[in-house]
């Protein structure tokens, strides 16, 4: 496949949609951020990185952290996980409130903002800084030992933090919060904080393409039924109440972030990782969409 010449085609064929969209305000430090920067990186289960634009550069990683924290409560709990959390889509904003009451403070999946906070419960309550097991997880996937988390945006955020504290004092309400609502909101901005690029991102995610192993390492993450598990979570709910629409357009497995990256996985082949600031109106990357639509159609490779 030549990736290297399709990623060049993407971002030709791009230029007039960077800066489109609407960069993440709510957290100031997101705003900061060049509107219309690049980057994009495919990295296959064989062990070939390909790279256009700013595919180094890093950014802040929000939503996707999710990903990473589901795995670690999974491998964790199991399938008790889905006593706290369930795996259905929400069809509302991922930062909503308004399910929450009608179903007892019982989150509909680990991607929204409600369930990745009872993510970070169960990781709270089994590591003494849940922030750093998940950057030290994120290092030994990757096997790049300098990422971590930037301060100033995980402090940015504990700022104007009001919405995920109410979800997570709310939750506390019915019983779903074993550590206090402050430790895990704490926990839940840094690990949002964390800054990788598209080479890195799409490293971490490349052992939900390859049956739950780290391809470079031969390290098992998930057993292989868990990591489809993981990968359909992706599917379904992966990208808010825009999900359906994304798998209509990309056709694969994919988790978003507020700072403008998307990563997506083809089992058995690739992990790729796009990033474009300018955000849809669901919180996706609106060029980030589009190129991974490209990949899909120009590659004719996708999971269906
Ligand atoms: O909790 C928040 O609002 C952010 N730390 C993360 C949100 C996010 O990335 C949602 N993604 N589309």
């Amino acid at each position: 496949m030549d990736y290297a010449g399709i990623l060049e085609k993407i971002h030709v064929d791009l230029q007039p949609w960077l800066g489109k969209g609407r960069v993440a305000d709510y957290i100031p430090e997101l705003a900061k951020v060049p509107a219309d920067s690049f980057g994009m990186a495919v990295v296959t289960t064989s062990g070939e990185v390909f790279r256009v634009g700013e595919a180094d550069t890093r950014f802040s990683i929000q939503s996707i952290s999710k990903l990473f924290t589901c795995t670690m409560a999974f491998r964790l709990l199991g399938d008790a996980l889905w006593q706290r959390v369930g795996r259905e889509p929400s069809g509302t904003a991922f930062n909503s409130l308004v399910q929450l009451e009608a179903e007892q403070g019982k989150p509909r999946n680990p991607f929204i903002n409600a369930g990745a906070l009872v993510v970070t419960d169960v990781l709270c309550r089994r590591f003494v800084k849940a922030e750093t097991a998940v950057v030290e997880f994120l290092r030994r996937v990757t096997g790049e030992p300098s990422i971590d988390y930037d301060m100033r945006v995980a402090q940015s955020e504990l700022a104007h933090g009001h919405r995920n504290r109410a979800m997570a004092h709310f939750m506390a309400s019915f019983g779903n919060m074993e550590m206090p609502p402050e430790v895990v909101v704490d926990a839940y901005c840094r690990q949002c904080a964390i800054s990788m690029s598209c080479v890195e991102l799409a490293k971490a995610a490349l052992y939900l393409s390859n049956g739950g192993v780290v391809p470079s390492t031969g390290e098992r993450i998930l057993d292989s039924s868990s990591a489809k598990r993981l990968s359909a979570l992706m599917l379904t709910c992966g990208t808010y109440d825009a999900a359906g629409d994304f798998v209509y357009r990309v056709g694969l497995p994919a988790k978003s972030g507020v700072g403008g990256g998307i990563v997506a996985v083809l089992p058995g082949e690739m992990a790729v990782c796009v990033w474009s600031p300018g955000l849809d109106k669901n919180g996706n990357s609106l060029a980030g969409v589009m190129a991974l639509e490209w990949l899909t159609t120009f590659t004719d490779q996708s999971i269906f």
